[in-house]
């Protein structure tokens, strides 16, 4: 992307591009951006420049489009200083707002391509994760294969992306079907389709589940991709979209000692406009009141988004043995657990979503405005 021609309108500059899109980009944000080292950290890239005490019109000395329309460049009356800014930042600022969607979406033809990843192989190196990652970020929905039967495994598998996040079942958790918590998780009973952690103000952004034993009948994990189902009522019912979009569902979370209270939409977008968040979990909704017409929309448009998760055409179901593990997206894919009989031992972990989003930044060298 090159700057084909720049012309000052009044408080602005007019920017026209090499593929004829055109922006104007007022002076005050110019200097807001200005990229010299007195403005923009070098390193960590803060913004040091006093924004508000800007004049509301900066004074401009001169510009010019520089190296064949790479580049424009500013020189400002405060200073002498001079900011340089890249074509292709600017053309990705104004005319770019809509990116594509990192994520493509799947129903139960994912069932024989879930991506599954050998975990030595991808544990070797930080660059050999990437590939996991890039899976993580489609999908929502990984699984590995030739996993040690320990919990330093599983260990290992989240450090991969951070540090493990803390939460009342602990960091690096293990669970079995011994009670251990008041959650339906620390049982055998069968657990329908939802995300976790509803009931926090910031919902987990991955979940690890590792199998270390299991000797018994059924435990089949399903999962369904919740912005799948989203996109489904967004084509055949805009009004229940807007409903799920808008009202914000309660949820708790009760033992001896915790009281642990949030709530969210359940669904939520980005700027763009591009799915962000699915939080649903019927289990743990906390009872709340809406007017008569908000309530009748509310489990109207709850109750198909929770008839669409259980359908089996937007599912894929696995019985996870030892050795095995499944990672997912806990910002996207609903997961549920079918009753079990016999004994079976899960280890597992949540990571930050921001942390596997820098870890994955990190390895592709970008910064996220180039995302
Ligand atoms: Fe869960």
């Amino acid at each position: 992307m090159f700057i084909h021609r720049c012309e000052r309108v009044g408080e602005s500059l007019s920017i026209q591009f090499s593929n004829n899109n055109e922006a104007n980009f007022s002076l005050f944000w110019l200097r807001d951006h200005s990229t010299d080292p007195s403005s923009l950290n070098p390193s960590t890239l803060q913004r040091d420049v006093e924004t508000f005490s800007l004049p509301a019109v900066p004074g401009l000395k001169q510009f010019q489009v520089i190296n064949n329309g790479a580049q424009l460049q500013i020189q400002w009356l405060d200073g002498d200083r001079v900011s340089e800014f890249d074509a292709h930042f600017l053309f990705n600022m104004a005319c770019t707002p809509v990116d594509e969607p990192p994520y493509q979406l799947w129903a139960s033809e994912l069932q024989e391509q879930v991506p599954d990843f050998d975990f030595e192989q991808v544990t070797a190196n930080d660059a050999a994760f990437l590939p996991v990652l890039e899976s993580m970020e489609q999908y929502g929905l990984v699984t590995f294969s030739g996993m040690p039967s320990n919990m330093e495994a599983t260990k290992k598998l989240l450090n991969q992306v951070g540090y493990i996040r803390d939460t009342v079942f602990g960091s690096l958790w293990d669970f079995s079907n011994n009670g251990a918590h008041s959650d339906s998780a620390y049982t055998s009973v069968g657990i329908g389709l939802h995300t976790d952690s509803t009931y926090t103000i910031d919902p987990p952004g991955l979940q690890l589940l590792h199998c270390l034993a299991f000797d018994g009948e059924g435990a089949f994990n399903q999962f369904a991709d919740g912005f799948k189902v989203a996109q489904t009522i967004k084509s055949e019912d805009p009004a229940a979209y807007e409903t799920l979009k808008r009202i914000k569902v309660p949820a708790h979370y009760i033992e001896p000692g915790i009281q642990l209270r949030g709530q969210h939409e359940v669904v939520r977008e980005d700027i763009n406009g591009l799915f962000e968040q699915i939080c649903f979990n019927n289990f743990d909704r906390s009872p709340f009141m809406l007017s008569t017409s908000e309530q009748k929309a509310f489990y109207h448009a709850y109750g198909l988004f929770q008839r669409l998760i259980n359908d089996p055409k937007f599912q894929v179901s696995f019985q996870l043995q030892p050795g095995r593990a499944v990672w997912f997206d806990n910002w996207r894919v609903l997961h549920a657990r079918s009753a079990f009989s016999g004994f079976r031992h899960l280890a597992g972990g949540y990571t930050n979503r921001e942390d596997y989003i820098s870890k994955k930044l990190t390895l592709r060298g970008k910064t996220p405005w180039q995302e």
